[in-house]
C-alpha cells in the first residue's frame, strides 16, 4: 500500500506540475483527492489493515494527500494571478475611442461661425462686444444720425415699420442697420469707447444678393485724436486677419449721413492678382477689378456727437470712426458663396461643407 501511494502521489505531482489552467488543476483535484479517488480511499482502508501496519501506511497516504494538497494550492495560487492579469488585459476599455456607433460632431452655422471670428479679431484690438434691439425708433434709427428728413431709406419701400407704431420720430421700425447702437452706446458710456455690434438688421429686398433679414456688425471707436489713418489701420488688420496677410486696402469717397468724411473699403482679392488669374483669365470673384467692397465706414459725424453731447462727447475735442459690415457678405466673399439664400435655407449638404 505504501508503495501505491507513492506511485499515485508522483504521478499526481507530476500532473499538477504541468497542468496549464485553473481549470486542468480542479479536475485533477478531482481524479485524485475527490471522493472517489484512490488515495482517499486507501486513507479509508487503513482502518482495515493490521494494526502494526495502520502507522505507517496511514502516515505515508497523509502526507502524500498534504502533500498534493499544497502543490494545488500553490500552483492555483499563480494560475489565479496569470488568469486575472490576462483577462484584465482583454477586458481593458479605451474611454478614448470614438462611440459606436461613432457620434457625429455638431458645427456652428456660417454665419455664426463667421461672426465669432470677426469678434475675435476685434476683440484682439481691445474692442467690447454689445448687442442692441432689433426693433427700433425712427430717431434711433434715422434721426439721430444725420439722416435728412427726405431719405430714401425712410421710405416704406425700403423699412418695415411697425403698425400703429408711434409718429414721427417715435415711429417703431425694424431697424435696417446696427447704427442705431452708435447713439445708444454713446447715451449710455462716456469717452473712450471702442465696441462692436453684431446683429440682425431688416430692410425690403430680395433676391440673390440681398434678403429681408441679414447680419451686421457695427464699429464705433471715439476717443480724443483718433484719425482717418486709425480707421485705415484698424480695417487694414481686420482684413488681413479675415482674409489673409497680404491683404491692401483700398478707400473710396462715398455718402452716409451719420459720416463726415465716409469711405467704402474694397480688399485686395485674395483669389488673383489685379484681377487675372494665374492663367490670364478675368477673375470671377472681383470681377477682373482686383478689389472686393466689404464694408462702410468713415469718421463720426459732428451732427452725431451733437445729439449725445450731454453724454460727455464734444465734437471739439471727440473724434471717432464708424464702420458697418455684411457678415454674410464677408462670409460669402472668404467661402464663394454664390447665393445669398443658402444661409437660410439650412440645407445640410451645404451647412456641412463649413463644419
Ligand atoms: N450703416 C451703414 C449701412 O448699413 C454702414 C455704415 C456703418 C457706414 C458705419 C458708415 C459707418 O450701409
Amino acid at each position: 500500500m505504501i508503495e501505491r501511494v507513492s506511485e499515485i502521489e508522483k504521478q499526481a505531482a507530476a500532473e499538477i506540475s504541468a497542468a496549464s489552467s485553473s481549470s486542468e488543476l480542479e479536475a485533477l483535484r478531482v481524479q485524485y483527492l475527490g471522493r472517489k479517488a484512490e488515495l482517499p480511499q486507501l486513507l479509508r482502508d487503513v482502518s482495515q489493515l493490521p494494526p502494526e501496519q495502520r502507522g505507517e501506511a496511514g502516515k505515508a497516504a497523509n502526507q502524500a494527500r498534504q502533500g498534493l494538497e499544497a502543490l494545488l494550492e500553490a500552483r492555483a495560487a499563480l494560475f489565479e494571478v496569470e488568469e486575472m492579469t490576462a483577462s484584465l488585459a482583454e477586458d481593458s476599455v479605451d474611454v478614448t475611442l470614438p462611440g459606436s456607433p461613432a457620434e457625429s460632431r455638431g458645427h456652428h452655422h456660417l454665419l455664426s461661425a463667421t461672426r465669432r471670428e470677426i469678434e475675435d479679431v476685434f476683440c484682439g484690438l481691445g474692442y467690447s462686444v454689445v448687442e442692441g434691439p432689433e426693433v427700433e425708433s425712427v430717431h434711433y434709427n434715422f434721426d439721430a444720425l444725420n439722416h435728412d428728413p427726405a431719405h430714401p431709406a425712410r421710405g416704406r419701400s425700403d423699412t418695415f415699420y411697425v403698425e400703429g407704431g408711434g409718429e414721427g420720430a417715435d415711429q417703431i421700425l425694424l431697424r435696417t442697420h446696427t447704427s442705431p447702437m452708435q447713439v445708444r452706446i454713446m447715451e449710455q458710456t462716456p469717452p473712450p469707447i471702442a465696441l462692436i455690434v453684431p446683429g440682425r438688421v431688416f430692410r425690403r429686398d430680395s433676391d440673390a444678393t440681398h434678403t429681408p433679414q441679414f447680419h451686421q456688425i457695427e464699429g464705433l471707436l471715439v476717443d480724443e485724436g483718433v484719425t482717418l489713418a486709425d480707421l485705415k489701420g484698424t480695417l487694414l488688420a481686420f482684413a488681413r486677419a479675415i482674409f489673409g496677410e497680404e491683404r491692401e486696402l483700398r478707400l473710396r469717397p462715398h455718402f452716409f449721413p451719420f459720416t463726415e468724411p465716409s469711405v467704402e473699403v474694397d480688399v485686395s482679392c485674395f483669389m488673383c492678382s489685379g484681377g487675372a488669374l494665374p492663367g490670364g483669365d478675368r477673375c470671377s470673384l472681383c470681377k477682373g477689378t482686383g478689389w472686393l467692397e466689404v464694408l462702410g465706414s468713415g469718421m463720426v459725424d459732428p451732427n452725431v456727437f451733437a445729439a449725445v453731447s450731454e453724454h460727455g462727447y464734444d465734437p471739439d475735442t471727440h473724434q471717432g470712426f464708424a464702420f458697418g459690415l455684411g457678415i454674410e457678405r464677408i462670409a460669402m466673399l472668404k467661402h464663394g458663396v454664390p447665393d445669398l439664400r443658402f444661409f437660410y435655407e439650412n440645407d445640410l449638404r451645404f451647412l456641412r461643407q463649413f463644419g
